[in-house]
């Protein structure tokens, strides 16, 4: 089987964090060195905190450009990494969630001063649902923070994972001097503003008086806390962190370049390799000569004159040939693709072989929605697209009634790109748009408007939540759905939601029907 060497040599990771910790700059530096740019400042960045949130038209342009940044694949060491871009702003973290079901590990990139924040335990928490291994990046140690065992207590109670450090500071802010390398047992001086790669200084053993030569009187300090450190927290097994059951730790400056080259190193050691996904009907191994994939991003042109969106195709099994016949199994319609697109740095070519691990972007004429299936011909649905409770609903009407056939043809095409979720009441038939951030509403209507030609106006709605419920007792469910007969609604794929008005309806809701389970995500 000649794909598994091409199997084993792959890395698909996606960068977490909160908006301003170093995500952009941390892989921009990761890019430098698998050599995919050759410049600092050459990675446009997908971030679009920078931009008034109401400015949502620089938003969307912002998100053309992230199209080229979407997966960013390089070589480095004989190792294919690809690096999956997660947006930055909070308002598309159903994106990021989405984006995590490509990738078989994460980085999480912590700013020492600012420790663990909001949106980074929003993030980290999917991960831990999903067993995904994470390695954590505490960045800008050329700034003074937060003490390093402080910052591993937080992460252990914030995010609850458990944490070995493998690289540990010497010094801090002004006084940063460099890293100690636990994994390769060597030191790392750090020399602020040099672009110079400084060569490390083994020290496999730290009583080495040669140490005070490099870094002075924090020798002594770095001895006693690497002893605490040895005490407190375990060795890594390996084993454990590909289970994300431990959470390797790495100190450095992104922005300096420091201490990026050795998480990277340890990072291709022991990072997964592709690993297969499960369908419904059974798991797909990515060693299986047959190919499979799913979708798991749709992006849209911007250019109503051009309609096509681009569906990136994760590979779980076999290998992807341009111009073959696959089974879209939803629609169990066999399609070729004729100029399928891979990603490497921030160029986009049209490749022939695609590999598991890899991401392959398909033009689509709106044929495909978020988690559908191609294979060469089994009928298997992967599972776990994540839906999660939007935290924010909208009545959609019509308001150009001359045009409601390209209104509901908008939105559906809207919702399988994953922008939002929709509901339709059960009694009434209305429709309810779902979304995670204030900013959808807006793009919403300004795409269907210029690239459906459909106008709908937005009527406010008292909800607090919505939840999938599910029950063996039918008595009980018949009871509720009689009940609560205009607060159900279905989703998009048919499924009965409960429309929660308030906390307190919710609550009531759960002490009565004691039987239902209600969910608050789509996997379950
Ligand atoms: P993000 O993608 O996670 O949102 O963060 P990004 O990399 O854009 O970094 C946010 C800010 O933090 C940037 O500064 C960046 O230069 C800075 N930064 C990143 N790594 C380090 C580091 O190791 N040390 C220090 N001191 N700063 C770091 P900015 O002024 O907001 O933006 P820019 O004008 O430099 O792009």
């Amino acid at each position: 089987m000649g794909n598994l060497s091409e199997i084993k040599r792959r890395r698909t990771f996606a960068i977490i964090s909160h908006p301003d910790a170093g995500k952009t700059t941390l892989t921009e530096k990761l890019l430098l060195y698998g050599g995919a740019i050759q410049v600092a400042g050459a990675v446009k960045s997908n971030k679009i905190k920078k931009t008034a949130t109401s400015d949502w038209m620089e938003i969307e342009r912002q998100r053309g450009i992230s199209v080229a940044t979407s997966v960013m694949g390089f070589e480095y060491e004989g190792i294919k990494i690809n690096i999956l871009d997660t947006p930055g702003h909070q308002d598309f973290q159903e994106d990021t969630f989405r984006t995590l079901t490509a990738a078989d590990s994460v980085i999480v990139v912590i700013d020492v001063a600012k420790g663990v924040e909001p949106q980074t335990e929003k993030l980290v928490k999917v991960c831990r649902m999903r067993n995904i291994p994470i390695i954590v990046f505490i960045n800008k140690l050329d700034r003074p923070g937060k003490d390093a065992f402080e910052l591993m207590d937080e992460i252990e109670q914030k995010l609850e994972l458990k944490v070995t450090p493998l690289s540990w500071p010497v010094g801090m802010g002004s006084d940063f001097r460099g890293v100690y390398n636990m994994y390769f047992k060597n030191l790392k001086l750090f020399n602020p503003g040099s672009q110079v790669i400084e060569e490390s200084i083994d020290f496999d053993n730290l009583d080495n008086p040669d140490l005070e030569n490099y870094i002075g009187a924090k020798a002594e300090i770095l001895r006693e806390e690497q002893e605490l450190v040895t005490g407190v927290y375990p060795t890594l097994n390996v084993n454990d962190y590909l289970d994300g059951k431990i959470s390797p730790v790495f100190f450095g400056s992104a922005l300096n370049n420091f201490g990026v080259k050795e998480l990277l190193d340890v990072f291709i050691k022991i990072a997964p390799k592709p690993i297969g996904r499960k369908a419904e009907e059974r798991y797909i191994d990515p060693s299986e000569d047959s190919f499979s994939g799913f979708i798991f991003k749709i992006h849209a042109n911007m250019d109503p004159n051009h309609r096509d969106r681009i569906a990136f195709v994760r590979v779980v099994s076999g290998v992807f040939k341009r111009n073959t016949n696959y089974l879209h199994v939803r629609m169990n319609r066999q399609m070729k693709f004729p100029s399928p697109t891979a990603f490497m740095a921030q160029k986009k070519s049209i490749i022939d072989e695609v590999y598991p691990g890899d991401i392959v972007g398909l033009h689509d004429t709106g044929n495909f929605k978020i988690g559908d299936t191609l294979t060469e011909g089994e009928d298997i649905n992967f599972k776990g697209m994540p839906s999660f409770s939007p935290e924010l609903f909208k009545y959609v009407e019509n308001a150009d009634p001359m045009r409601s056939k390209q209104l509901a043809k908008g939105v559906s095409q809207l919702m399988d790109e994953g922008v939002a979720q929709l509901f339709t009441g059960k009694a009434n038939g209305r429709k309810i748009i779902g979304t995670v951030g204030a900013l959808q509403f807006e793009v919403i209507q300004y795409r269907l408007e210029h690239e459906y030609g459909a106008k709908c106006r937005y009527e406010s709605i008292n909800l607090y939540k919505t939840a999938w419920f599910l029950s063996d007792n039918e008595e009980q469910l018949e009871d509720f759905r009689a009940r609560k007969a205009l607060q159900i609604a279905i989703d998009k794929e048919g499924r009965e939601v409960f429309l929660a008005e308030s906390k307190f309806a919710l609550d009531m809701a759960q002490q009565k029907y004691k039987d239902i389970k209600f969910y608050f995500t789509s996997e379950f």
